[in-house]
């Protein structure tokens, strides 16, 4: 890397940050492209944050990834947000144009891609439960809800986060069944027999975070159980799923897919995933995204 006065930066801000594999996923494909680029993590505090947003105007930073757990109090920090952003209430990337800060979620994006791509998986008619009410839950609801899916369950631990959520989708999306549930084994079983898919957007399942109980075996042979945890790239929840013959999708994919919208967005340059993937999937055999 050949760091010159016409080195344009990008980055990631969060807190902590060291746990971010976006760096080495981002500069593998600013290598391979021969771009003069660099992408930096910046651990930032919540009570930095503001200051670090307008850094992001003074030094000409040409765009930024959020993580958590900057993705919602950002928002209000911006010049201007995508629709999508007005919907989800969380941002994941922000481009600096011109000095003026315009902030995206590219979360649901990736995740729909990496579905389809994986597992040619379509949403439309389809019956879905979410479990996680969140920014990660949010983006991925939105992402699902345009390709007009019959029925979506939104499984929360903190029930009032779920109703909320299902509120806001409800009224945009009339013609989607929408239902807040408590999280509960027992009373998932209802929803699960139906399900054609079931995505956990919890953090559970990380390391050291312990296991989601679900009723697993009340789902029809032909579900998919999906995770967008990807450390550990097999989670306990799709283990269990393995053995019980059922089709599983990890999060290394969403990852990737995101990434490469952000990616767009900051360069107008299609990103090559293969790339990214190399270089993630290498990043979290070695230790990060813990
Ligand atoms: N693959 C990817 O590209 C990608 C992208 C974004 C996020 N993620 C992953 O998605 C996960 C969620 O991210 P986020 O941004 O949505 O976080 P968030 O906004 O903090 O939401 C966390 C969710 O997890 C639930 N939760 C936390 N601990 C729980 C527990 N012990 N039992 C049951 N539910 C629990 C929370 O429920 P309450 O509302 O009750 O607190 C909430 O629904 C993280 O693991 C993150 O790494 C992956």
């Amino acid at each position: 890397m050949n760091i010159t006065g016409k080195t344009k930066i990008l980055g990631i801000l969060g807190y902590p940050v060291n746990h971010t594999i976006s760096p080495p996923m981002h500069n593998a494909v600013i290598k391979m492209l021969g771009l003069d680029i660099v992408y930096l993590p910046f651990e930032v505090k919540p009570s930095n944050l503001q200051h670090a947003v307008n850094g992001i105007r003074g030094l000409g930073i040409l765009g930024i990834n959020i993580t958590i757990p900057h993705k919602e109090t950002v928002v209000k920090f911006l010049d201007k947000i995508s629709e999508e952003v007005k919907l989800i209430g969380a941002v994941n990337t922000i481009v600096n144009k011109d000095g003026c800060l315009i902030g995206h979620n590219t979360d649901g994006y990736g995740y729909i891609t990496s579905l389809k791509e994986e597992l040619n998986f379509s949403a439309k008619g389809k019956k879905i439960v979410i479990l996680g009410a969140g920014g990660a839950a949010r983006g991925i609801l939105t992402a699902l809800a345009v390709k007009k899916p019959e029925a979506i369950i939104v499984a929360n631990r903190t029930i009032a986060r779920a109703v909320s959520v299902v509120k806001i989708f409800k009224e945009k999306f009339p013609n989607i069944k929408f239902e807040a549930v408590y999280i509960d084994e027992d009373m998932l079983k209802a929803y699960f027999q139906y399900a054609d898919l079931i995505v956990n957007t919890t953090s559970v399942g990380m390391k050291k975070k312990g296991i989601l109980k679900t009723p697993l075996e009340a789902l029809p042979k032909t579900a998919i159980v999906s995770d967008i945890i990807y450390n550990p790239l097999e989670t306990p929840l799709l283990e269990r799923a393995k053995k019980l013959g059922l089709i599983t999708h990890g999060g290394l994919g969403m990852l990737i897919h995101q990434g490469a919208k952000s990616f767009k967005l900051w360069t107008g340059i299609d990103a090559p995933t293969k790339v990214m993937r190399k270089a993630a999937l290498k990043a979290v055999k070695s230790g990060g995204g813990k």
